[in-house]
């Protein structure tokens, strides 16, 4: 695996699945896969659980990680290709890039969509801009369209949640939120439970708020949320802005937010969520302080995922 942005860059799910697991029960077991090795984590935005858990991941692995809030403490990035830089910004990301290229053995970017231009955002010019001019892999550390770490983190959650034989009923349901938020965790979430093709898969969210078919494929998308529940397994609950009239706030109603009544509908489900969340508003709570909430598992189960990925980006590299 050269570079992990998508699902699409992964060749079996399953694999990466168990060697996250192997790591969860064993964190050292491969100290020297990256020793004398060193990763750059580029924050073009905030980050808490993305930032830590890499970290944590490449010293596992016997990585040095190097944290570079680029959005607080580096340049203005320019990402335009013949761009006249007359205005803010100050280095093209074509002379950044190859200098972090000569720095780093594996480049980490997070960057956020503007959500203003559609066309630019679903482009993800700045994560191709870092891939074409640094000229060493890339790990997407959250994207303008896309979570993978995120969404590989809460497959391995399902996977070691749900223990029948049977595929598990998911359900992605929209939640109310005070800001306009990106579609990245909801569309790379759609992704991988399709690529993953273990399950059966649920979207509901308000009338104006579909989702790029890209994304979710053949996933039923019921406008009705209590219908959608009924008989779910996991209820992944998430905000995000429109798509189809880009980046806005149409439908905030508070009913859309997951109470325990609404979770009556369904197969005692548990309840995910990728953090950061307004409590209260997006989702209750009576979930997150209840036994049905996975989101600290989620969470901590973003170390192997990281440390899955780097593994076989090192491997790659070699
Ligand atoms: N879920 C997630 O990506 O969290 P951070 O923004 O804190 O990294």
């Amino acid at each position: 695996m050269k570079n992990f942005v998508s699902v699409k860059d992964v060749p079996d799910i399953n694999f990466l699945i168990r060697m996250a697991l192997d790591y969860k029960a064993n964190p050292f077991k491969d100290k020297g896969a990256g020793v004398n090795k060193r990763i750059g984590l580029l924050f073009l935005n905030p980050s808490m659980r993305t930032r830590l858990s890499t970290q944590i991941a490449a010293a596992n692995l016997g990585m040095e990680a190097v944290v570079f809030n680029v959005g607080q403490e580096g340049w203005a990035l320019e990402f335009e290709d013949e761009t006249i830089m007359s205005g803010t910004t100050v280095e093209h990301v074509k002379d950044a890039a190859p200098v972090l290229g000569k720095y780093f053995d594996i480049l980490g970017i997070r960057t956020f969509p503007s959500l203003k231009n559609k066309e630019e955002d679903y482009s993800e010019l700045y994560i191709r801009q870092f891939m074409k001019y640094s000229g060493i892999p890339v790990v997407s550390l959250e994207s303008a369209t896309l979570h993978p770490l995120q969404s590989l983190a809460d497959i391995i959650t399902i996977s070691e949640t749900f223990k029948e034989k049977r595929k598990p009923k998911i359900v992605l349901t929209w939640a109310p939120h005070v800001k306009a938020l990106p579609q990245c965790v909801a569309n790379s979430f759609s992704q991988w439970v399709n690529a993953w093709g273990a399950a059966d898969f649920v979207i509901t969210h308000p009338e104006d708020y579909h989702l790029d078919k890209e994304f979710t494929q053949h996933a039923s998308i019921v406008l009705n949320q209590d219908e959608a529940l009924k008989n779910a397994d996991f209820v992944y609950v998430k905000n995000w802005s429109t798509y189809t009239d880009y980046g806005r706030i149409y439908c905030n109603d508070p009913k859309w937010m997951l109470t325990n009544e609404k979770l009556q509908r369904t197969n005692n489900a548990r309840v995910m969520h990728c953090l950061p969340v307004r409590r209260n508003v997006e989702l209750s709570d009576e979930i997150l302080d209840s036994p049905a909430s996975l989101v600290t598992q989620q969470a901590g189960n973003r170390v192997w995922a990281a440390q899955a990925v780097l593994a076989e980006m090192l491997k790659s590299g070699k």
